[in-house]
């Protein structure tokens, strides 16, 4: 039992939706708000490889758009025995959109490690910087 369980649950639901089929590697993420509710995501892939969007952009961009401005975790899931930490554009965005969340990486067999944006993502471009 851990205070993510509701998040990595519906971070496993989202991967269930993952068009990875170029990759075949499949990611679901979660975006927790302080109000309680979750917003999954998962990778969506097409032919051009390139306009590919990770789970967790997929999961910020829903909940943008549906309103919500503040977030208190993410999680991340894939099915790899070495946890998938987000890449280099998704730390930009989670780091602009959630600040220095905690970030709960996790695979299906269940070894989770928690890590924060701070830790991921040390000296961002933020609006700060404009
Ligand atoms: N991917 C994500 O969805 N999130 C990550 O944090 C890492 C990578 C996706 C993009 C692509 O569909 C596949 O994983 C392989 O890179």
């Amino acid at each position: 039992m851990s205070e993510y369980d509701a998040l990595i649950a519906a971070a496993k639901q989202g991967r269930e939706n993952a068009h990875a089929k170029f990759s075949n590697f499949k990611v679901g993420a979660a975006l927790h708000t302080p109000a309680g509710k979750i917003y999954s995501g998962c990778n969506v892939e097409n032919a051009t490889y390139g306009l590919t969007v990770c789970a967790e952009r997929v999961a910020i961009f829903k909940a943008i758009s549906e309103g919500e401005r503040k977030f208190d975790a993410i999680a991340v899931v894939t099915d790899t025995d070495a946890l998938t930490p987000p890449c280099g554009a998704c730390r930009q965005l989670i780091w602009e959109f959630c600040g220095d969340v905690p970030v709960v990486m996790t695979n299906l067999k269940g070894k989770t490690e928690v890590t924060r944006m701070s830790q991921l993502f040390p000296k961002p471009f933020d609006s700060s910087n404009l």
